[in-house]
């Protein structure tokens, strides 16, 4: 499955992805790193890999649509089949979300439905839970909305101020992410509209998560 990434930023989940699909036996491989941000940091990394990087200033565009073309048009010249958003900061147009529908994955630093959007560590703290985590979710129209593929949960201590729980949920993403991405190459999962259906492999492969 060839695979592409979006990013804006320093691209941690990123490198997971990348360094996930690295063994030999991975039905997954990421061909792209695309990015709005021609400074994105996760660039770097990308490239000292030998993976394809593409930058595009989304601010060099008129509208929203006109951007989204021409990401479009960047995955398809490189054959990509399947996007991975990690810290990618832009919303997508309907008309992209359904260009890429059961073929795009996100990754949010919340358990969601909790905590949409941005500043979610904060909102979490503000509200006092006491579990937190991260969820892997098939990208639609809504922001962070999407059937839920996998989600990772730490508690929420004390002692936890936004950094520290930043810190704990990152490190869940890095190791949810690439299972959930790894579910879709190898065929362990098929998503209907907003139902899911789990191969037992899938399953299995989940457990780590489980509470
Ligand atoms: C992650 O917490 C991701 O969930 C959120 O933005 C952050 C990006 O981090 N959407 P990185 O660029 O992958 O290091």
């Amino acid at each position: 499955m060839r695979v592409g990434i979006l990013i804006s930023g320093f691209g941690s989940n990123m490198m997971k992805l990348i360094e996930s699909c690295e063994n030999k036996d991975s039905k997954a491989s990421i061909e792209l790193v695309f990015s709005n941000n021609p400074d994105a940091e996760g660039l770097k990394y990308a490239k000292s890999k030998g993976i394809k990087i593409v930058s595009i200033d989304h601010n060099s565009y008129e509208s929203r649509i006109e951007f989204d073309n021409q990401v479009n048009k960047v995955l398809l010249d490189h054959d990509i089949e399947f996007i991975c958003n990690a810290g990618f900061m832009r919303i997508h147009s309907d008309d992209f979300v359904n260009k890429w529908f059961n073929k795009h994955l996100n990754i949010h630093p919340s358990l969601l439905p909790s905590f949409k959007g941005l500043n979610t560590h904060k909102k979490a703290i503000e509200a006092g839970v006491k579990f937190a985590g991260c969820t892997v979710h098939m990208v639609r129209s809504g922001v962070d909305e999407g059937p839920i593929i996998g989600q990772a949960v730490t508690s929420v201590n004390q002692s936890d101020n936004e950094k520290l729980l930043a810190a704990k949920v990152l490190e869940l993403e890095h190791r949810l992410y690439p299972v959930c991405l790894h579910l879709f190459a190898e065929d362990l999962i098929k998503v209907n509209l907003d139902k899911i259906n789990y191969k037992e492999k899938a399953i299995k492969k989940l457990e780590d998560f489980k509470i």
